[in-house]
Parts: structure tokens; sequence; C-alpha cells
């Protein structure tokens, strides 16, 4: 779908005052404008054809391929193209000349000229690649522990580029609004982002740990208070936490916060900037403005607060019909308030086999359904003889009526049935609905962002038996202190998410900015007034010394890269990523490290490593 350079602009290459420069051009610029003059190029070589008597070889470099021809009459340069392997790095010198015709290849934009060598350098050899670099079929693990040679195939080199200029698009869209690119410590203590963290000993204080952090934000929240107004950051993150294709344990963030602001500003200017980004990069115009929808209804028609909104799929509500049928796993939900009943039509989905039915319940059962419930509609017109379901019996004629009528079910479609605790009516039939309108490809080719706005400002932990913060615990309640504490079930936050694709991109919120608050929020956390100072203490002074009221967001820069280039693999927009096992190939981090080190930090390894620490 996503022809992720489509629109790259050519980065000219610019040779800062040296005399006598290497190259005059990329390979990958070379066209028909330069025909008839002389170019110097350097690069790698991509592939070498032998015709008899002519050499053919393919340059590579940063921008692209450009073809070279060395001809036997110049015979230096003939007897060094012999020598070229695959890989060799080259400078090569020579008049640009259009294609003859039969041989233009339109796929390339050098693909129109060549350049006719009068000179060849071998500025190094190469040892046989590990790996072909078109071949798409080299295990990731292979890839990784090369990945200097795998950055070399146009797709990562693509992904990389394209990286390189939206971050460069964000630096620019910021600084120009105002904002001040300002670091934060990496080294630092825990903020409370919901991962584990990643430790690093402190030789000068023995037993003492610094955090690295899995976020800037208590640091933005101080900026605001000392007055800087507006900051943004390009920034690392990590978190030690279960890797997914779409986490990693060190990933980047566009942070940001501004004062003075609520959540319209924020979300307005965010929003803008992403439109803007898309348009120039993509050429992909972004609906203005991007649709807004509560936790609360986002849960309810999809099941999931990421709703994929290319999907044309939604839950249908169902508990209020259910009261009174026989059928016990619907009756026993349709009377307790923790419960859900919801169906889930697919259309065409009449024509699934059992064997797919059956595929689709082990599905839900990941998500902890205990069942799929279906009704196939062979025919509509043929009222209750025209369903097929294992359930049909149990139902009565008002309660099929109320199914086929909220569903808007068709004669070919199949109804999927989810009862059970509401969390997991919702996970269940929210990952259906992905998986079955993908089966049925009713995933429309599309840019579908949405804005989830006011979600709960805490969840109820039963095995815990506490409240847990759904955002991070600055985050501002619309609530008064006094009806906070009253009632934090019913708490509504301040906190946004930008979901794009059913992925989301960017969260954030209006922080609380005044000390009482923050105090009431972590107490409600279960957080001790002791053990709040001891984690926070400097922010809860730091509130009480003027702090404006503020707030921001952070997006996830791989993320974003990964939805824009159409990567399904977060690693694929890193450079140099961690494998599933959160380890780096190259390098074989993490490592073991000897004695001395360990002594010198004040550790003692309660078992020991294996060498190699792998
Ligand atoms: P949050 O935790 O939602 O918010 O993170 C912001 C965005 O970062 C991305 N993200 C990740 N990307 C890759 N790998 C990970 N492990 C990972 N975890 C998160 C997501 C997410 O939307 N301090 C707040 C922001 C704020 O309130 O301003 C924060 O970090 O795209
Ligand atoms: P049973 O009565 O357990 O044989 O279930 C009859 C049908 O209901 C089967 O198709 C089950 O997959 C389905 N089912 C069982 N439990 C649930 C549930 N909690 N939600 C939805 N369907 C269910």
């Amino acid at each position: 779908m996503i022809p992720a350079l489509a629109v790259n602009r050519l980065i000219p290459l610019v040779n800062l005052e040296s005399p006598k420069p290497m190259r005059s051009h990329y390979c990958g610029h070379v066209n028909e404008q330069l025909i008839g003059q002389e170019i110097s190029v350097c690069g790698w070589v991509h592939h070498r054809r032998d015709h008899g008597g002519v050499i053919f070889i393919d340059l590579r470099d940063r921008e692209g391929v450009l073809q070279a021809v060395i001809d036997p009459d110049t015979a230096t340069a003939f007897a060094l193209a012999e020598r070229v392997r695959s890989e060799y790095v080259l400078r090569a010198t020579g008049m640009v000349r259009a294609r003859p015709v039969g041989t233009v290849n339109a796929n390339l934009p050098t693909g129109g000229v060549e350049v006719l060598l009068h000179t060849l350098e071998i500025l190094n050899t190469a040892q046989t690649p590990p790996f072909q670099l078109d071949d798409v079929s080299v295990q990731e693990e292979l890839r990784l522990r090369y990945r200097y040679i795998d950055l070399r195939t146009e797709r990562m080199r693509n992904n990389i580029l394209l990286r390189a200029r939206v971050a460069r698009f964000f630096r620019h869209f910021l600084d120009d609004a105002g904002f001040l690119d300002i670091e934060t410590p990496m080294l630092t203590k825990a903020t409370p982002e919901g991962a584990r963290d990643y430790l690093v000993p402190s030789r000068t204080h023995p037993g003492r740990f610094f955090a690295l952090p899995q976020s800037p934000q208590l640091f933005k929240q101080l900026l605001m208070m000392s007055g800087f107004d507006r900051y943004y950051q390009i920034v690392r993150c990590f978190r030690d936490e279960d890797l997914r294709a779409d986490r990693q344990p060190e990933f980047t963030q566009l942070d940001v916060e501004m004062s003075f602001v609520d959540e319209h500003a924020v979300m307005d200017l965010m929003e803008s900037m992403i439109r803007t980004l898309f348009q120039e990069v993509l050429d992909v115009a972004l609906p203005d403005p991007f649709p807004r929808i509560t936790f609360e209804e986002s849960m309810h028609r999809y099941g999931s607060d990421r709703p994929d909104l290319r999907n044309p799929l939604e839950l249908v509500e169902l508990k209020d019909v259910m009261q009174a049928v026989e059928f016990k796993v619907f009756a026993a939900a349709a009377t307790d308030p923790g419960k859900r009943i919801a169906a889930l039509r697919a259309p065409g989905g009449g024509a699934l086999s059992r064997k797919q039915i059956d595929d689709y319940t082990d599905f839900v059962a990941i998500y902890g359904a205990k069942g799929l419930a279906y009704i196939k509609v062979n025919d509509l017109a043929a009222g209750r003889e025209g369903l097929q379901s294992p359930i049909l019996k149990f139902l009565p004629d008002p309660v099929i009526e109320a199914i086929i009528s909220r569903t808007g079910a068709q004669t070919g479609d199949v109804i999927f049935f989810g009862a059970d605790e509401t969390r997991t009516v919702n996970a269940a039939l929210g990952a259906l609905r992905d998986k079955v309108a993908a089966d049925l490809h009713l995933v429309a080719d599309a840019w579908r962002p949405v804005w989830v706005i006011d979600f709960p400002m805490f969840e109820w932990d039963a095995d815990n038996k506490r409240w847990t913060a759904l955002h991070h615990p600055f985050t501002a309640p619309y609530a008064d202190e006094e009806v906070l504490v009253r009632d934090p079930g019913t708490a509504i936050s301040r906190a946004y998410d930008m979901v794009m694709n059913g992925s989301e991109i960017g969260g954030g919120s209006i922080r609380i900015h005044r000390s009482e608050m923050q105090q009431s929020v972590f107490s409600l956390l279960g957080i001790s007034v002791e053990d709040a100072r001891e984690k926070f203490g400097f922010l809860l002074d730091a509130l009480q010394y003027g702090c404006p009221p503020h707030g921001g967001i952070a997006f996830g820069l791989d993320r974003l890269v990964m939805l824009m280039t159409g990567e399904r693999s977060i690693r694929d927009v890193i450079p140099f990523p961690k494998t599933q096992t959160a380890s780096c190939p190259l390098t074989s981090a993490p490592a073991a490290v000897g004695e001395m080190q360990l002594r010198e930090l004040g550790i003692r390894l309660r078992r020991t490593e294996s060498p190699g620490g792998n």
C-alpha cells in the first residue's frame, strides 16, 4: 500500500570546500540531465555482469544504484573491473550517456542512463557477504548479526531514510512552533510507566542503582515548573517488559510538554503536526479534524481502546435481550453487572467451514473466552429455519429477532457471541473483530487516525484489591479532589491517546499541578505518604514552588515509522534493534563482566553466568 519513499526528495551531495572531492554525485542522483557530463561516483558493487567484451557494474550508494560500463579499450579500468566482486568499494569516473534503446530500466530513477568509465579505483575489497542483499528469506537472527550489511538492502535503507526524514520534520515543526529541544537525564530514578526498570549500579554509591528512564515524564514536568513553557525531545526510553512486534526494550519517543494549555490545545496542535507530517512525507491527506471517541464508546463498539477504524465491523450489545433465555451461559451473564454479552457479525462469514469456526474458538480462548457461540444465517427470509446454530434451540423468537435486527445480519453472514466478564468479552471479541476483518478482506486500504479520550482515572485490580492508574499517576482528573476520593471508580482522566489504524502511536494528558491533588492520587493508588516522599518527594516539593497548569504527549517514533513504512515489526525501522529476548546478536549484548568490575560496583552474583553471558 505504502511506497515508503514515493515522495522522498533528493538530498543533494554537498562537497564542502574540498579542493579535490572524491565524487561529484550520488549514484542514485545521476539522470538524463547529466548526459554528456563527466562525473565521479563512489559506492558498493551491487552486481557485476561480464558480457564477454564489456563489463557492467551496478554501483550502489545511499541514494540508489547506477550502471557503470567498462569497455576493454580502457585497459587499466577493465583489468580492475575483472577483479571486482560483490560489495567491493569503488570510485568510478566517466561520462554519462543515454542507455541504448531496449536497455532502459523505467523502474529505476537512474534507469535511462549509464556511465562509461575511463577510470576505476578499488577503494576496498570485501569478503563474500553472509547473505545476498536481494534474498528476502534470510533469518532475522543472521540479519541482526550482520546488521551493517542488512542495512545496505534497499528496504532497510529506505526505512532508515524515512525515519530520518520524520525526525527532521518533527524538529522543524516544533522549532517553528516555539518549542525548545531540552535534554533530560539517562541516569535517573525510577519513573512509573508500568514496566520494569533497567538498573545501572553506582560505583560511587555501592549498593545503589540508577534507573534508565521509562520516559522523561517527571523531568519534562519540572521543566514546565522552571518556566520553559514549551519543550520537546527525541529521546530514548527504556522499559523491561515482554516484547512484541511493536515493542522494544529501548525505543524512541517524540516527547512534548506545554504550559498554560488545556487538552484541546495540545490535541489540536499535535493533530496538525501529524497531519502535516503525513502530507509532507507520504503525500497522504489525513482527515481534518481527526475523529474523537470516548474510551467507553470505544470499548463498547470495538472492544478495544485502540480501535482500527479501517475495519467496518462493530460489536453489538445484547445483554438486555438475554435476560430470560434458557442458555445458561447467556442467562448467567445477563444478570451480572460485571459481565457483558455482545455479538459480532461477520459479513459473508457463512462460507466459513466448521474447522475455521473451531479455529476462531481457539483464537478467542487466548483472550480467556470460554467458548464462541455462533449463528449462521443461511437464509434470512426463511426465519428460524434459515438459521443454523448449536444454541438456536435456547433462543426464543423475540431474542432472535433482536439479534438479527441489531447486528443487521444478512443471508450468508455468521454472527459470533461472547458472554463473560466485560473485560474478557471486550478482549476476545475485540481481537476477533480484527482477525475476521483481515480474513474476510474487509480492512480498507486507508489511513484512519482517531483520538481516544475520557479514559477512567483508575482501574480496579481485583487480584491485589487496589486501584491502579490507567495512565501514569501524574494525569489530572476532571473531578475535583473531594469527588475523586469519594468515587474513584467513576473518575475520568484528562488523558488522550492518538491511535492510527489500530496502533497506539501516542499518548498524553493534562497533568496534576497542585500538590494536594497529587497526594490524594498517590494515596488512592495505595502509595503511602512515606513511599510518595521517598519516590517522588522532589516532585511534591516542586509542585509547591509555583507550578503552572501543563500537559503534553509522547509519540512512539518507532511505531509511527513502522506504520508509515508498512513494516510489520518495529525492529525493521530501528537501525540496531534487540531481539525478542532483548539481546543484540551484533554485539552479543548483554554480556558477562569481569570479577574486578563487579567487585568495584559492590556486586556479587547469586549464580554464575556461562561465559559470554548468553
Ligand atoms: P506512553 O507510555 O503511552 O506514555 O508512551 C508513549 C508512546 O510510546 C510508544 N511506546 C513504545 N514503543 C515501542 N516500544 C515500547 N516498549 C513502547 N512503549 C511505549 C507508544 C506510546 O503511545 N510519559 C508518557 C507520555 C505523556 O504522558 O506525555 C508516556 O511515556 O507509541
Ligand atoms: P456449551 O453449552 O458449553 O456446549 O456451549 C454451546 C455453545 O456456546 C458453543 O458453541 C460454545 O462455544 C459457546 N459458548 C460457551 N461459553 C461461551 C461464552 N462464555 N461466550 C460465548 N459463547 C460461549
